[in-house]
């Protein structure tokens, strides 16, 4: 999977070049994490400035873009990116051919909010596995709080499987070199695979094996449009933000883990803030868990040091570590890494502006 340290680094094992499939080799072995920063302009196109952000991070073995809403429908939050129009495929373009043109490689992450979206958005009432609603208050939205979603059809979740292909075949019309379909952190996929929030009784829920029928579906879907080789997906067997966990989720996601062993894709990447946690459920870290269920690629991440990180892949725990809030605070991070240089501390002050 890895190839030998070729580098004088501080961390050598983070600049092990990786090959990650037939036509996807990397320089090193870090990712940037896909990051929010809503800065999209109108019609939710990518603009120059995110441009230029993500060429300066170029560095990186692979970028994963901030999490891009693959039709109207699908947002939540102000100002993300969209990958659905003509306007916004041209600005993708924008981006990637300066990523490249920079030296780096660059992964789409496709996006649908599912009952976190919100109608402030869309115009319309949030689409989810059930009419199971989410509590508080939405982020980056002053005022709003989470809406009650409505329960899509058994139609409408087969036609949401092909948006997620459109979008894939769009994304690579845009020049990304592969997908990252978002299955994490809460959203419709993640939705579909918990039993709290999934309580269907077709064929998309009821037992694991259906539970976990709309993220395999999304997944082939994907595949068969842009080829495995440049498909990985996100997941978060570690029920940490948008929902709650209950017990038994665990086997979806091992049963889920052992399935995309199948399929060749180009990895899998935890979605976690917090590496470090342990959770029962999973028998310890997030990172360990997709480690042991699945035998391809797998990407680690959260909060986790230059020095943890380059342990982790020594140590075979992972095979690539992806690196979030410190490439926001750092645009040269790449530098400092290979230099040993101490990165600037992540302030959330730095949402504020992209630079
Ligand atoms: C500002 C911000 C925006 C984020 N946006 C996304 C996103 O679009 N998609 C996603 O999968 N994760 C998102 N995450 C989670 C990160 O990808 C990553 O998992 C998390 O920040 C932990 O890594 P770190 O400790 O290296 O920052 C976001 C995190 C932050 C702080």
């Amino acid at each position: 999977m890895t190839t030998t340290n070729n580098s004088a680094s501080s961390y050598p094992y983070l600049f092990q070049p990786v090959v990650l499939s037939e036509t996807l080799a990397l320089p090193n072995s870090v990712v940037m994490a896909p990051l929010t920063r809503c800065f999209a302009g109108p019609g939710l196109v990518p603009t120059e400035q995110m441009a230029d952000y993500y060429a300066k991070r170029a560095g990186a073995g692979l970028i994963v873009s901030e999490a891009t809403i693959i039709s109207p429908e699908a947002q939540g939050y102000p100002n993300t990116p969209g990958i659905y129009t003509p306007e916004q495929i041209a600005g993708w373009k924008m981006v990637t051919d300066k990523v490249h043109a920079h030296g780096g490689r660059m992964f789409n992450q496709l996006w649908h909010l599912g009952r976190v979206a919100h109608s402030h958005y869309t115009g319309s009432q949030p689409l989810a596995p059930s009419a199971i609603g989410w509590h508080g208050r939405v982020p980056r939205s002053p005022g709003l709080e989470y809406e009650q979603p409505r329960a899509m059809s058994t139609d409408e979740v087969r036609h949401m499987v092909e948006r997620y292909a459109q979008a894939a075949k769009n994304a690579m019309q845009a020049g990304f070199d592969g997908v990252e379909i978002h299955g994490a952190n809460g959203y419709l996929i993640d939705q579909f695979l918990r039993q709290q929030t999934n309580q269907r009784d077709d064929e998309y829920g009821g037992s694991l094996e259906n539970r976990a029928r709309f993220a395999l579906e999304v997944v082939d879907a994907v595949t068969a449009a842009v080829g495995a080789d440049r498909v990985g997906i996100r997941l978060s067997p570690n029920a940490h933000v948008h929902l709650e966990h209950t017990p038994g989720d665990e086997e979806t996601f091992a049963w889920l883990l052992h399935e995309l062993g199948s399929r060749d894709m180009a990895y899998v990447h935890e979605g976690a803030f917090d590496d470090h946690i342990e959770y029962d459920y999973l028998g310890g870290r997030p990172s360990a868990f997709l480690r042991q269920h699945y035998p391809g690629h797998v990407i680690a991440c959260g909060s986790l040091t230059p020095e943890e990180a380059n342990r982790m892949i020594q140590a075979g725990q992972s095979d690539l570590v992806a690196i979030g809030r410190p490439f926001i605070a750092n645009p040269d991070l790449m530098d400092k890494l290979r230099t040993g240089e101490t990165p600037e501390p992540f302030d959330p002050e730095m949402l504020k502006t992209l630079v």
